[in-house]
């Protein structure tokens, strides 16, 4: 049953996408939002990665499509921003449907005209998961640029976890037909709202959780499983720990390996200089 809906669903969707026809915004709006699933009590599906590599940025450890050191922010706008205002927001669960708290999410897009700032960080920002797994981002309505559909960037990891790199589309544009790596499942939930527009999307991670009888979020850190085993290392300086206050431009080493610390934070468990490129870097 659950798979008709599905399918009748996905069929609807691409009929209505090559059509370039109006669909019942339920379902052009993008894939069922992962709360929905949530409240059913199924398993979610993960959200797909997505890389075009066209970012451009400084090609260090993470690739030609992204930049480390974002400003630790939850709006790009500024008061001279130009472009039509965009809230996204949404939530981060785990494959038990349990919302992650202290999810990374690390955004960056193009700017009114299709230009990335590859000297600054204009449309570029990290930010975390509030208990309640939720997330909200303050921007504009990207620019098109050759050769892509309008896009947002993201890197999003639980504490611990590996990075999902994926996109974020928005619905009834043109250009979804013809971009090549365009994926429907990556699709916004997208109204208008006053003068601007308001978007929702759900990232479901692959984050073994333990099933519980609610869904309710709990406070503390639900991926604390691996606690940080290095607190025996050596020799060179300070060794990373948890519970740790560090500033930009401090240096530790983790597992024998040197690190520079790129955003002020205080250091938890799941957070190891190796797993966060946005806080620190490999020396
Ligand atoms: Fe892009």
């Amino acid at each position: 049953m659950d798979e008709d809906n599905k399918l009748s669903r996905k069929t609807v969707l691409k009929a209505a996408l090559a059509a370039g026809v109006v669909a019942p915004v339920a379902l052009v709006g993008g894939p069922a939002l992962a709360r929905t699933t949530v409240a059913s009590g199924k398993t979610p599906e993960l959200t797909p990665e997505c890389h075009d590599g066209d970012a451009p940025t400084i090609a260090q450890t993470e690739g030609p499509y992204f930049k480390p050191n974002s400003p630790e922010r939850t709006s790009l706008v500024t008061p001279g921003t130009q472009g039509t205002r965009l809230t996204v927001s949404g939530f981060v669960f785990g494959l038990a449907c349990q919302p992650i708290a202290r999810a990374l999410l690390d955004f960056w897009q193009a700017d009114v005209n299709g230009n990335y700032d590859n000297s600054g960080y204009t449309f570029r920002g990290h930010q975390y998961t509030d208990d309640q797994g939720r997330f909200s981002l303050s921007t504009i309505v990207p620019g098109l640029y050759p050769g892509r559909t309008r896009h947002i960037h993201v890197k999003v990891q639980a504490p611990g976890k590996p990075i999902l790199t994926t996109q974020l589309y928005f619905p009834n544009e043109p250009r979804n037909n013809t971009d090549t790596i365009f994926d429907p499942r990556l699709l916004m939930d997208v109204r208008d709202a006053g003068q601007g527009k308001e978007a929702a999307f759900d990232f479901v991670l692959n984050v073994r959780q333990t099933p519980t009888s609610t869904s309710r979020p709990t406070t503390s850190n639900p991926t604390t499983s691996n606690p940080p085993t290095s607190t025996s290392n050596p020799p060179g300086g300070t060794t990373w720990a948890a519970g740790t206050g560090y500033s930009a431009g401090v240096r530790v080493t983790y597992s024998g390996r040197g690190y520079v610390c790129l955003q002020a934070h205080t250091a938890q468990p799941g957070w190891e200089p190796p797993n966060t490129p946005a806080l620190w870097r490999a020396e």
